[in-house]
């Protein structure tokens, strides 16, 4: 069988199976111990306070936008590059999404062109802002909240790409996306191609107990058995109180115990990641044909994906797949969906972003990448260029 080299990849131990495997002989399989566990080594990694394990990103960002109270009505700022996931999430609660485009070195959200969207918002319908650390360049929080505070926006951070990514704040502090020093909440995604795995899986992270508490209640119906939470009287052991519509987000406990496993090696993986990603940039360095992300030195850069913007791409595309290399590309700017598409937005909306489309592709990354793998794909990409 022809040998596959994929745009990335889960690396599963021998440690993340005998995890797994312990807690399937043990008494509890759902939502429990291990998940506790999962999400307070998680939330010292984020550097946050809290964390609530859920059953996907996506989940995650259902939850937070519930919990940051978005309803009818209501708009919300997010990039059109990104997962269609961060979108959807606003009209879950009957929201609606306001685009705006994006910068082209970060390929985050720009923030003169978010200002320029809030000036014209004289009805104050737009109430927060999903940014995405896109490809794991962390988005600048700090300049985000100032931006926020001015106009009463609050912050859910898509941060499903840049576990262990930061940047440096004003005051010469790293800040850990996720870390919540200036967004409301942060959320992540455990799938198989993201850096921390649990099969499918996701994170809620954040500073406020208030909505950390309500997040948990709604990840499983709405329902607390928490005596100090109950509106009616105790009525015995049994006792629980269904006390707003949630749903069954839960996580199970074997796949928190290949989180829990996953997470110990976190900081070798994004090293590991960070070198592929080094040997690529030098790699192309001379190649004016292929324009890569540029990082400035106060960018810690998770790198989730190695995109690089080039001519010909299709061509490219169908060239390295006959090779055994299967790329990717990320992303369908979200309002080029049909979905989207019936909503109103129409191509030609945010130019960047569709420019960007055109030419972009993910290249393999992922840190069980062998290094004569990765020479394998840079030889056939200057191949094709010649
Ligand atoms: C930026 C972004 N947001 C949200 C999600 C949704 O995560 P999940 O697939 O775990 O639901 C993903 C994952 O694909 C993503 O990349």
């Amino acid at each position: 069988m022809k040998h596959i080299i994929h745009y990335g990849r889960q690396e599963i131990t021998k440690e993340d199976i005998e995890s797994v495997s312990s807690v399937l002989k043990s008494d509890y399989i759902t939502t429990g111990p291990v998940t506790k566990t999962f999400e307070k080594n998680f939330a010292e990694y984020i550097g946050s306070k809290y964390a609530v394990a859920v059953s996907n990103g996506t989940a995650a960002l259902h939850l937070s936008a519930m919990a940051l109270g978005v309803s009818k009505g209501d708009k919300v700022i997010t990039s059109p590059l990104t997962f269609a996931a961060s979108a959807n999430c606003v009209l879950y609660c009957g929201g609606e999404i306001s685009f705006v485009d994006i910068d082209p070195k970060s390929l985050g959200i720009d923030l003169n062109r978010v200002e320029d969207v809030l000036k014209k918002d004289s009805d104050n319908n737009i109430k927060g802002i999903i940014p995405v650390d896109f490809a794991g360049y962390p988005v600048n929080t700090e300049d985000i909240r100032s931006l926020a505070d001015k106009y009463g926006l609050w912050i859910l951070e898509d941060a499903c790409h840049a576990p262990g990514a930061s940047f440096t704040d004003s005051k010469g502090k790293q800040q850990q996306s996720g870390n919540g020093e200036f967004s409301d909440l942060s959320i992540f995604s455990f799938h198989p191609v993201k850096h921390i795995t649990t099969g499918e899986g996701g994170m809620i992270t954040g500073n406020n107990a208030e909505k950390i508490n309500r997040i948990r209640r709604l990840r499983t119906h709405g329902i607390t058995k928490d005596p100090d939470l109950l509106i009616q009287k105790d009525e015995g052991g049994w006792y629980y109180e269904m006390q707003e519509l949630g749903y069954n987000y839960r996580i199970t406990d074997f796949q928190c115990a290949l989180g829990i496993s996953q997470l110990k090696r976190a900081d070798k993986s994004l090293k590991r990641r960070q070198e592929i990603a080094n040997y690529y940039l030098d790699a192309f360095s001379d190649y004016d044909l292929i324009r890569m992300t540029n990082v400035p030195e106060n960018i810690n850069h998770a790198w989730h994906l190695f995109v690089i913007q080039i001519p010909k791409r299709r061509d490219l595309y169908n060239y390295l797949q006959e090779h055994g290399i299967y790329t990717q590309v990320h992303y369908i700017p979200v309002h080029l969906q049909p979905y989207y598409k019936n909503l109103g937005w129409n191509k030609g909306d945010f130019p960047i972003a569709e420019k960007y489309y055109e030419h972009c592709l993910s290249l393999p990354m992922y840190p069980s990448l062998k290094e004569e793998e990765q020479e394998y794909v840079i030889k056939k990409v200057k191949a094709f260029y010649g």
